[in-house]
């Protein structure tokens, strides 16, 4: 069965084949436009959409050497994001299934991420989900692949804005997190001690504090000295916000009996995160999953990956039989979240 996945929620627009061999293509068309701002701007967002999408699908399919007609399902992504760039997405899905009378599924972005690890690991339940991206940071347990129960959210920030936005007050341009994650490579995590939000408690997340530190910290020292230790600070940087996420995460594993768990989202592609979780996961004996570097960020082959776990939600019914049916689902049912 081949999916067709379209993402365009933030400011990626993206198309993917899937099939039960694999990826057959995962094109992303990024939008430097935003860079100037220091952020994402909604409206130029969804008109960058506009211009890309249809030569985004349509690479996906000739990079999967296949047609629309041999598409079995279109999974679009429905929400959360910004209202104006998931419509550019959803509304070509639901034109490209009336036209050709492709079923079409909307597909919840935040498990998408978690799903993103089933493109290349068998998955074994229950597990915990740590889910950080730019716009969340959440911990959940997933008993089975289809109840998810948030344990665990940030009270401010998320980490991937808290990376951008220090990495703004660093002179840094957009989007800032992988660049700190290069710089801290070189630099000496130990370097100062910037606070860690809620470490002590619970499993929520507190990101704000730390970036009201940095401004402070960086508010005293010249630029000369800002460059000259622009490594150490990026490396504290990462230090602070990646120990809370391993701390968090062990503790939700511990607390909740669950040996195995994934990291999510763009933040998941992290050095020091990695690294961290790795340790944390060898200590206690745990398996932690996490995707490759290319879907970790927004990518339209965890949307489709997500429809096929979806998609298997009823076993007692084949998938061709589903898809038969329509999949349950008029395009015009599908709407943004
Ligand atoms: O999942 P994603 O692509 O989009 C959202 O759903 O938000 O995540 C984007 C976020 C941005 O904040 C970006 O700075 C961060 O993920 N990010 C990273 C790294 N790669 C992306 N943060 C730290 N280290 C990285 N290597
Ligand atoms: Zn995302």
């Amino acid at each position: 069965m081949n999916i067709l996945g379209i993402e365009s929620s933030c400011d990626d627009t993206a198309a993917s084949v899937l099939n039960e061999t694999g990826v057959l293509s995962n094109i992303i068309a990024s939008q430097s436009i935003h860079i100037q701002y220091g952020g994402v701007v909604p409206e130029l967002a969804s008109r960058a959409h506009q211009r890309n999408i249809s030569q985004t699908v349509e690479q996906a399919l000739s990079e999967a050497q296949l047609g629309i007609q041999d598409i079995d399902l279109i999974a679009a992504t429905q929400g959360p994001g910004l209202m104006g760039s998931l419509l550019v997405g959803l509304s070509f899905a639901k034109g490209v299934s009336l036209a050709h009378q492709i079923p079409l599924v909307g597909v919840n972005h935040m498990d998408a991420h978690i799903f993103a690890n089933t493109i290349e690991h068998k998955l074994e339940f229950p597990l915990i989900a740590l889910t950080v991206s730019g716009g969340h940071t959440q911990l959940s347990k997933l008993s089975d692949p289809y109840s998810l129960e948030i344990i665990g959210q940030t009270r401010d920030d998320a980490a991937g804005e808290a990376f951008d936005k220090i990495g703004k007050l660093l002179g840094l341009n957009y989007p800032a997190g992988p660049k700190i994650d290069v710089l801290s490579r070189e630099g000496n995590p130990l370097f100062h001690e910037f606070p860690k939000g809620l470490i002590q408690e619970g499993l929520d997340f507190s990101f704000s504090g730390l970036k009201t530190s940095v401004l402070y910290y960086l508010q005293n020292k010249k630029n000369a000295l800002i460059t000259q230790y622009l490594n150490d600070i990026c490396a504290s940087v990462s230090h602070a916000i990646t120990e809370v996420l391993v701390t968090k995460l062990e503790r939700a594993m511990q607390a909740h009996s669950i040996p195995r768990a994934v990291l999510a989202g763009g933040v998941s592609a992290n050095t020091m995160l990695r690294e961290k979780a790795a340790e944390m996961a060898e200590k206690n004996k745990f398996t932690i999953y996490k995707p490759s570097f290319s879907y970790c960020t927004d990518n339209a082959a965890m949307i489709a990956a997500t429809a096929r776990i979806m998609l298997q939600n009823e076993p007692s019914i084949s998938h061709m039989q589903r898809l038969k049916e329509g999949f349950g689902i008029h395009p015009y049912s599908v709407q943004p979240d």
